[in-house]
């Protein structure tokens, strides 16, 4: 079985009947716990293969799902917008759910933006390629484009879930990707669609202004000197910098050269999380923006390396453990949390994502 096959399998297979992706089915810290930021990317992979049987239908119950929770949201939204002063981290919408669809009890790092602009981003692509109508969407779009557009602007954890206290740039890029697709989707009213794009603007500027470093290419987070793959997702697939701008050229020149090790991709270089390895959906995420780059090779070699990280059932994990930055730190997490997440749906995705833009089927 091709691992196109076998990752719409794995996909479809830990669907929960809400339409929730689960992160990683049997990882502890994840079980029972749907990302908005994983599953997004996991349903832009399914879609991408509509061909194969169910796969059309199951990115749109996990769409349907993501419109009901944040829809459900509407009153937690407006009341956050209408209070005075910033709200605190604690009192915003979170960042995974149960497959329920309920905040979950688990304590997590839990404010973190970006997964509602991808979640957009995903929407619009969704929709877009298959003419689908996806329940619930509508009043969802306007909800998460009236919370991004209140709230860019604050700090929050990052792709990562660390560093609350910085703004970070893969964050803003799905946030501006997000806001763009709903005004997109033309269902915003006219003042909420004026002032997403005001905020588009504002994004952009602040990044333009913050978020390069004096190199050229994209920081981790606002006037820091750290790089971060996550970076990468600003470019390709959210479009804030074309791969053949300055700045997209140089950011994806810059993670190669400092995150990229043998067709696999750190997360940044102070990584610690079970010895900072290699991630395979990151392998995904640089092969995708080569492709689009017009580097077919190129991509092709991540491709492949992607597909050699599978266990002998055809399960992909989140890392790999061979080449580490931080070799100590390994056990503690395996002490605390068990063996690295596999699969991991993300990574499925990813694969999936990057088979197409080769044009690999199954
Ligand atoms: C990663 C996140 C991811 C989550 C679920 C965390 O360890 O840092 O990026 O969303 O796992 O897969």
């Amino acid at each position: 079985m091709s691992l196109v096959t076998r990752s719409l399998e794995v996909i479809r297979g830990h669907q929960a009947p809400t339409g929730a992706y689960p992160a990683s089915p049997t990882f502890s810290a994840y079980r029972g716990y749907s990302w908005l930021r994983d599953g997004a990317f996991i349903a832009e992979g399914v879609s991408r293969h509509g061909d194969a049987e169910g796969a059309v239908e199951g990115a749109t119950a996990f769409h349907a799902w993501c419109a009901r929770v944040v829809g459900d949201r509407a009153g937690q939204v407006e009341a956050l917008i209408a209070r005075p002063g910033a709200p605190s981290p604690a009192e915003m919408l979170p960042t995974r759910f149960t497959l329920d669809g309920l905040d979950g009890t688990d304590e997590w790092w839990d404010f973190q933006l970006d997964g509602y602009g991808t979640w957009l981003w995903a929407l619009a692509e969704h929709t877009a390629r298959h003419g689908v109508t996806v329940p619930g969407a509508d009043k969802a779009v306007r909800v998460a484009a009236r919370y991004l557009t209140a709230f860019w602007h604050l700090p929050c954890y990052d792709w990562w879930e660390e560093h609350l206290d910085r703004r970070h740039v893969a964050t803003l890029g799905a946030v501006h990707a997000g806001l763009r697709a709903a005004v997109r989707l033309g269902v915003l009213p006219a003042a909420d669609a004026e002032a997403a794009r005001r905020a588009i603007s504002a994004i952009a500027e602040l990044i333009a202004a913050e978020g390069v470093a004096p190199a050229g290419h994209l920081r981790k987070w606002l006037g820091g000197d750290a790089v971060d793959a996550s970076v990468l997702s600003c470019v390709v697939p959210f479009g804030l910098y074309a791969p053949d701008h300055p700045v997209g050229a140089a950011t994806v020149a810059e993670i190669e050269r400092r995150l990229a090790v043998g067709g696999g991709v750190h997360r940044y270089l102070e990584d610690t999380f079970y010895g900072g390895g290699r991630w395979v959906l990151l392998a995904g995420l640089l092969g995708w923006n080569h492709a689009r780059a017009g580097r077919r090779e190129e991509a092709a070699r991540y491709l492949e390396w992607m597909a050699a990280q599978a266990t002998p059932s055809g399960d992909l994990p989140e890392q790999v453990s061979d080449v580490l930055l931080a070799p100590e730190r390994l056990q503690e997490w395996v002490d605390r949390w068990g063996p690295v997440a596999t699969p991991l749906l993300w990574s499925h995705g990813m694969y999936l994502i990057l088979a197409d833009e080769l044009g690999v089927r199954p």
